[in-house]
Parts: structure tokens; C-alpha cells; sequence
């Protein structure tokens, strides 16, 4: 111990004297003239880069926002007299009311589909009422969260993840909580009234976390912020987080286990995931993720696919307070990857994130599943089924 101490100390003093000898060799190669006085050296050029104006609604307000947050990106030379009006016009910016200059301000407007037109109309909007909460969830500090994407009618699905691999509780000797993020099944969408049955739900396993809004697929982007919001304001200590859908199999154990074997420094930053690089919008109208260009343009930054990824509980926090200052994306993913990028963090990919499954002659051997920590995609008595071989005792894997 002391000696290791000691060795520290004469390391700093090398360090010490090292550094101030840098700084006058610096000092004297560079820093005067023949003169003697000092030369301050001006870089010539910006340094750093530039927004290009775009037609695109969403780019418009993204820049919109880093005007507000970051003007020096947007303004030319200190002089705002150049600022078009749409750049200037930041009223409003986080209203909930529907924004029907959305209808004049993307041209394609009046021919996109349905959801694009409710998406933009609500595009603002980021904060919505709470009904079911439950403020318990994180008296005991847990040390994983698992958070679930769910759709109101998917009791099954939720009901076989608290059986298997999203039980809470201890897990090795860890502190595991599991919640569920559910929107509004609407009648808009034509779904049955399952609120009775939400209600017994909810009572029997307290662990819902329900707002009300449309819950559908490009509101997800909303389900992101609002469980930022959430995690924020009730669980700020969880230490990491696992975000994912309610028709995956997670390895738990083996999450929890790889958790425990990270370097403080690693933890800190963790964001892991099948993690998509390169990737743009679709501009086939036909496909799920079609995104028209009248909307955005550019490349899309690397992000976790959404059907699972594993960060810590210090990302999100800091996720959620850069969230302010990214514009809601239709795709919940990318947008997630948006945020990563404002952050200067980059998505990490991990083999273990099989969203694609694994080769179909590996599905029914319970070894297979040993050393991955989410597969991608599972029913509900398959997750049930594969827990059971992984808590085992008698499973020999070599
Ligand atoms: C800003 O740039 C414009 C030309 O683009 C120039 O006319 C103006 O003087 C500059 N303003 C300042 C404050 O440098
Ligand atoms: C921006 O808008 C405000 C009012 O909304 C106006 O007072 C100001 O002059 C505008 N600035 C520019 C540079 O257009
Ligand atoms: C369980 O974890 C606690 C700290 O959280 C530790 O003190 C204890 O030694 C652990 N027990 C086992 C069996 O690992
Ligand atoms: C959500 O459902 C409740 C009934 O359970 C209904 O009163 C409310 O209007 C719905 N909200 C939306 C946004 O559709
Ligand atoms: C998102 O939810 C809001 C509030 O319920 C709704 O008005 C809007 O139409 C929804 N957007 C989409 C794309 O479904």
C-alpha cells in the first residue's frame, strides 16, 4: 500500500516536472518574438460547423431549437439582421395545442398518411397527463430497471415477462424493478374498453406507469420522453436502465452479470444495443419507416435498435435534459440516437442484442440462450419456457 502510494507521488512529481518543462520549450519556441512580445495566434477560420438552411419541417425546427439553445451554430457573425422569419418565429415551440400551420408549412401536407399528419400537428407537444403512477417503485434503489414498451391489450405479454425474465425483486444479489409504459388504447384506434381491466391489473401488480395519449407507433417518440420525464422525477437513482419491447427474451441474469463486471468509468457511459450505423430514411412510401422528404432529410446518427438497449441511470438523466432540445422524431429509436449525439456519446454495439433471433436450429437449445441478453422476437409461453432452462440448476453448458 505504501509503497504503491509512494510510487504515485514520485510518478506525479515526474509528471509536474515534465509538464513545466513542456511549457517553456512551448514558451520558447513559439510564444515570443524577436521583439520579445507575445503572438496570439487567431484561427483563421470557424472552427466549428455550420447548420445549412433546410426546406425540411423537421430540420427547420431542430435548427429552430439550436438557435435557442446554441445560436452560435445557427448565426452567421453576431449579427442577427440575417435571421429568416421562420428561424426567428420561436413562439410556442412546446404547445400542446395542434399546430395547424403545419398544414402550410410542409408541402406535401394534405397527401401524406394519417399518422404523419397527426404526428406534426402534435409535434410540440411533450408533456401529457399522468394516470397511473407508481411513486413506490424506486424506494429500493434498484440496481436494474427495466422499463417496457406495452400496449394496453398485451396483458399476456406483461403477465409472462413478471414470471420470467422481468421479475422484480432481488436477482443475484441485485436490486431488479420492472415497469411497464403504456399510453391510451383509443377508441380512435378501435380498441375495445380495457379499462376495467387495466384498473384490476394495475391494483394487482402496481406496476403500470399510464398517461394519456394516443398510444401508436409514432407516438412512441412521446412514450420516451414522458419515461425520461418519469425516471427523472421518481427513480434517479437506479443505476442502470434496460429500455426494451414486451415481445423480447432478456437474459437477465446474464445483464446483471455483466453489469457487475464493468469499470466505474465504462458504467458511467454505458449505452449498448444492436446499434445501426449508416441508416436514412426510407423514402418508399409502402414501408413501415417511411419518411417523406418534405419532413427530414439527412443521415440518420447511430442508434440502438428499440427493441432493447441497456444504458446507465447517469445517461438517462442526461438524456432527458438534452431531450428538451432535440424536436420529437417520428421513429423512437432514432430519436433516442439524436439525443445520444447532442450528448457526444456514441451507441455501443453489443453481440449480445440478437434483434434478428438467432438460426433457427439454435431456438429450442437452452444453452444457446446462455450467453446472449436479448433475443428478438418471443412469445409469451416462450419467454416462460426459456427462463425455465436458464434457472436450472441441473443446465451444463460447455
Ligand atoms: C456579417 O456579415 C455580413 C456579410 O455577410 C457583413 O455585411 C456584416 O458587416 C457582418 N457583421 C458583423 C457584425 O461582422
Ligand atoms: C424576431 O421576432 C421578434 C418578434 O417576434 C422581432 O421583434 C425581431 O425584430 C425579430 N428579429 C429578426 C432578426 O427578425
Ligand atoms: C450482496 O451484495 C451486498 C452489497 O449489495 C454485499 O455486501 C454482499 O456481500 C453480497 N452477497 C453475496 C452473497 O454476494
Ligand atoms: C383515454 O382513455 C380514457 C378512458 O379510459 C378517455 O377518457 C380519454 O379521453 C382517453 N384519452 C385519449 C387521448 O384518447
Ligand atoms: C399522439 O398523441 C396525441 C395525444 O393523444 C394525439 O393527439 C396524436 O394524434 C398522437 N399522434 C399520433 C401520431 O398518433
Amino acid at each position: 500500500m505504501h509503497v504503491a502510494r509512494r510510487k504515485v507521488k514520485v510518478l506525479g512529481v515526474m509528471m509536474v516536472n515534465l509538464f513545466i518543462f513542456i511549457l517553456v520549450e512551448v514558451s520558447r519556441n513559439s510564444g515570443q518574438d524577436k521583439d520579445g512580445s507575445r503572438k496570439v495566434i487567431m484561427p483563421t477560420k470557424r472552427f466549428w460547423k455550420k447548420q445549412v438552411a433546410s426546406e425540411a419541417y423537421w430540420n427547420r425546427e431542430q435548427q429552430k431549437l439550436d438557435y435557442i439553445y446554441n445560436p452560435i451554430l445557427t448565426v452567421e457573425n453576431g449579427s442577427s439582421t440575417e435571421l429568416p422569419d421562420w428561424l426567428n418565429d420561436t413562439s410556442r415551440l412546446d404547445s400542446c395545442d395542434p399546430d395547424f400551420s403545419v398544414t402550410t408549412k410542409v408541402k406535401d401536407y394534405n397527401s401524406l398518411p394519417g399518422r404523419f399528419k397527426d404526428f406534426l400537428l402534435y409535434m410540440r407537444c411533450r408533456s401529457y397527463p399522468m394516470v397511473v403512477d407508481q411513486p413506490h417503485i424506486c424506494k429500493d434503489k434498484p440496481f436494474l430497471l427495466l422499463a417496457i414498451k406495452s400496449l394496453a391489450p398485451h396483458f399476456d405479454r406483461r403477465q409472462a415477462i413478471r414470471e420470467s425474465w422481468g421479475r422484480a425483486g432481488r436477482l443475484a444479489n441485485r436490486t431488479v424493478a420492472t415497469v411497464f409504459l403504456l399510453g391510451n388504447a383509443t377508441a380512435v384506434d378501435h380498441f375495445p374498453d380495457l379499462s376495467d381491466m387495466l384498473r384490476f391489473e394495475s391494483a394487482a401488480h402496481r406496476d403500470l406507469l399510464v398517461w394519456d395519449y394516443r398510444d401508436s407507433f409514432f407516438n412512441l417518440t412521446v412514450k420516451e420522453v414522458l419515461f425520461l420525464e418519469w425516471l427523472d422525477r421518481r427513480c434517479a437513482g437506479a443505476t442502470f436502465v434496460f429500455k426494451g419491447d414486451d415481445d423480447v427474451f432478456v437474459n437477465t441474469h446474464r445483464i446483471l452479470d455483466f453489469l457487475k463486471g464493468l469499470a466505474p468509468a465504462k458504467a458511467k457511459d454505458l449505452f449498448i444495443g444492436d446499434v445501426i450505423t449508416n441508416a436514412g430514411p426510407h423514402r418508399n412510401k409502402k414501408l413501415k419507416y417511411f419518411i417523406p422528404e418534405s419532413m427530414f432529410v439527412g443521415q440518420y446518427p447511430p442508434y440502438a435498435g428499440g427493441w432493447g438497449f441497456l444504458y446507465s441511470g447517469d445517461v438517462a438523466l442526461r438524456l432527458h435534459r438534452v431531450s428538451r432540445r432535440v424536436s420529437l422524431f417520428p421513429i423512437d429509436d432514432v430519436y433516442t440516437g439524436m439525443c445520444l449525439k447532442k450528448l457526444g456519446l456514441v451507441p455501443e454495439k453489443h453481440k449480445g442484442f440478437r434483434t434478428f433471433d438467432i438460426e433457427e436450429k439454435y431456438r429450442n437449445n437452452p444453452c444457446a440462450y446462455k450467453s446472449l441478453m436479448l433475443v428478438h422476437s418471443r412469445t409469451p409461453q416462450d419467454m416462460i419456457k426459456i427462463w425455465s432452462w436458464l434457472i436450472d440448476p441441473g443446465l451444463n453448458c460447455q
